[in-house]
């Protein structure tokens, strides 16, 4: 292929012996070639997928065709000293967030009581609980099928009695079962990030914690707005927010990255 060719399929994700790759429309008379050519380079490569719509919808997923190797989307990704097997037709599941997950689990203090509202497959809290001394991570997902590798998650990596998979959707479930009985929470979907900071809140213990709070910031002004937005959410609530930290996790689009803000609430 000519170099100008190759430029437009540079990025690709490998999950586990999954690739993933997004071909432009121009080039999709050539997409087996392309999945041939990737087994060839990365050898444990025994599959390639195209992904042919953007993230969407309530469960993130996205569509995707096999364009070279086995046919099939599952397969099992190794991060942190964990195994996650993963549907990555069925699921969310992003490789490029490996160092923000382990950022998170090395804040974890002994003891803490950890409530993750949007925890997909369970990387964040199979990793929390593989590496640190949290007694109890909540982990709440809408998606069956998400809830489904959770569970599976954590018992290929024996953490089962301390993770505990929840199906549902976030707000009815600590509404109705997590109320007040966390230290920390995590929020690790941008999108609803501002609907739902309020449950983060209700999520908390009494006294306060820490909220890891994801959002887009878009630049100059990267975190900004966003502290604006918590400030004023926690306010009304009768809440103080302290800014422990802010990263910028990755680029999301033309100055616009997913950002995020570890707080402290009392
Ligand atoms: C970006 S993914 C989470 C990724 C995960 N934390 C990780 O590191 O792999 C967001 C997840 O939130 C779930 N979700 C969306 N809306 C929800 C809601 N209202 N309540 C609970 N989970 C929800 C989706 O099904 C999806 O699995």
């Amino acid at each position: 292929m000519p170099d100008e060719e190759l430029k437009q399929v540079r990025a690709f994700d490998i999950v586990g012996n999954i690739a993933v790759v997004k071909i432009p429309e121009k080039l999709l008379p050539k997409k087996q070639l392309i999945g041939q050519a990737l087994m060839q380079v990365h050898h444990h490569v025994r599959t390639v997928l195209n992904q042919t719509t953007p993230v969407r919808g309530e469960f993130r997923t996205r569509k995707l065709e096999v364009i070279a190797g086995e046919p099939r989307t599952e397969t099992t990704h190794r991060e942190g000293g964990c195994s996650f097997k993963v549907d990555l037709a069925k699921v969310y599941f992003s490789p490029r967030l490996a160092t923000e997950r382990l950022r998170v689990t090395k804040q974890i203090k002994p003891g803490e009581v950890v409530t993750n509202l949007f925890a997909g497959v369970g990387c964040y809290s199979v990793l929390i609980a593989k590496h640190s001394e949290a007694i109890k991570i909540y982990s709440i997902d809408k998606n069956p099928a998400a809830v489904n590798y959770m569970r599976e998650n954590t018992r290929i990596n024996k953490v089962g009695a301390r993770v505990v998979p929840i199906l549902g959707d976030a707000r009815d479930v600590v509404k109705t079962r997590l109320m007040g009985k966390a230290d920390r929470v995590l929020m690790p979907l941008p999108e609803l990030a501002r609907e739902f900071f309020d449950v983060a809140l209700l999520a908390l213990k009494p006294e306060g914690g820490v909220v890891h709070f994801y959002d887009f910031g878009k630049e100059p002004e990267l975190f900004g707005p966003s502290l604006e937005f918590v400030r004023a959410a926690a306010a009304t609530k009768g809440k103080k927010v302290e800014l422990l930290g802010s990263r910028a996790i990755r680029s999301y689009a033309t100055r616009v990255y997913h950002i995020v803000l570890d707080l402290k609430i009392t």
